[in-house]
């Protein structure tokens, strides 16, 4: 509601719903009545507190999203950092660290060295997305989508961990 009256006057302003639930009930989101149908190509992003994300992406799916097509992005993350000990070599660095448990890749990376670009350090915002080379990660983020997660391609280093004893990283 900071930005109510620069949305107004922006030149976008055609393409921005509001919804106000102080000015009644009806004006609640309400996500089967709000959202676009689904179609290919169509992305939905979506921030905010817990409870509000999960409504939307529920009532996304309802409608027919694929789960692939929600993004989210959440004010905060608890960050679970605990687990056994593994060893990361970051290929184009030429470095193998250990990540001891309640570390983070992050840190053990700069404790020898490589710099990692990072922003919110809990899972949410995508800025240290880094592809896989070998291994298997145990991803605890909440940026990537369970498809991609399956894929096992990418990993967010500032909170995911290893299911394998050992990950390559191209970094
Ligand atoms: Fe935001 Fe890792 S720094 S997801």
């Amino acid at each position: 509601m900071a930005f109510a009256t620069d949305l107004k006057a922006a030149p976008f302003s055609p393409f921005v719903t509001m919804c106000v639930s102080t000015e009644g009930a009806e004006k609640r989101f309400n996500p089967a009545r709000d959202l676009p149908p689904p179609k290919a190509g169509l992305h939905l992003f979506v921030c905010g507190p817990s409870s509000l994300m999960d409504a939307v992406a529920e009532g996304a799916k309802a409608l027919g999203y694929a789960s692939a097509n929600i993004h989210r992005e959440d004010f905060g993350a608890d960050v679970d950092l605990t687990g056994d000990s593994f060893e990361v070599e970051a290929r184009r660095s030429g470095k193998t660290v250990l990540v001891q448990s309640g570390q983070s890749i992050i840190d053990a990376l700069s404790a020898a060295g490589i710099a990692v670009n990072v922003s919110c350090e809990e899972g949410v915002c995508g800025t240290c997305l880094t592809d896989i080379l070998y291994g298997e990660a145990d991803h605890r983020d909440q940026y990537l989508t369970d498809e991609e997660k399956a894929e096992g391609d990418l990993i967010l280093l500032c909170c995911s961990r290893a299911k394998s004893p050992k990950l390559v990283l191209d970094i």
